[in-house]
């Protein structure tokens, strides 16, 4: 397998430094900077929109991988498009027309990518597996940082490497929730090649050292 990527999520930053802490990962060995859109139904928590997309847009020129936990989504595709999302995620469990959803992220130029709640079967996404960039393991259930990564999703993740190995298509498999020195590398044994961390890095007193040394560990899992 290629190299491990890093996308920190800025969930867990400090708002009121997110431009320094933002630029100190970016430019230290982070891959993606990840930002968790809630809306408060499709998750009890609420965070930001696309302004804050555009806002780090004008900070970074790394991938911003926009994972949205929303209700209708396809509402707003093209709000994230103008803001300059890179990655647009959708829910499974909240797309009605998933198959119309993936099309219309990547009409607007985005790269689509689908996220699984842990109590989603893989099987919900079979018939999409061709069109989208991106598949997304929920390894807690959406909602808050700093909550403890779900056992079962090790099973998933193997298993969800092996259906994109099917499609042989160039889909990225990320995994969200609970990633830490402790999981990162069976999570990366398991498939997994995106790795969102949030309190791991950002609960840090040295975010970079905290991003690095995960990343360090992640890469023992490549096999
Ligand atoms: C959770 C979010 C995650 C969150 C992860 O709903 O999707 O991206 O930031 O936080 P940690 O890494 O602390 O589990
Ligand atoms: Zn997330």
């Amino acid at each position: 397998m290629k190299k491990v990527l890093i996308a920190p999520s800025i969930l867990s930053a400090d708002l009121l430094k997110l431009e320094e802490q933002v630029k100190a990962v970016a430019e230290n060995g982070a891959d993606f900077i990840h930002v968790d859109v809630m809306d408060g139904h499709f998750v009890p928590n609420l965070t930001f929109g696309p302004n804050m997309v555009a806002a780090l847009k004008r900070i970074t020129s790394l991938p911003l991988d926009v994972h949205l936990m929303i209700e209708h989504p396809e509402m707003v595709i093209e709000q994230y498009a103008k803001a300059g999302a890179t990655y647009l995620t959708v829910h499974q469990e909240a797309c009605t027309h998933l198959h119309r959803t993936i099309q219309a992220i990547k009409e607007q130029g985005m790269k689509a990518g689908v996220s699984l709640n842990p109590a989603t079967s893989l099987s919900t996404v079979e018939n999409v597996m061709e069109d989208i960039d991106l598949l997304l393991i929920m390894s807690v259930n959406p909602g808050f940082g700093g909550q403890s990564f779900i056992e079962q999703s090790f099973q998933k993740i193997a298993r969800a490497r092996e259906m994109i190995l099917e499609t042989g298509k160039d889909i990225l498999l990320e995994v969200d929730g609970g990633i830490n020195n402790e999981t990162a590398e069976e999570v990366v044994e398991q498939g997994a090649q995106v790795l969102v961390a949030g309190s791991a890095i950002f609960g840090s007193n040295n975010p970079v050292q905290a991003m690095n040394e995960l990343k360090e560990i992640a890469s023992k899992g490549i096999n």
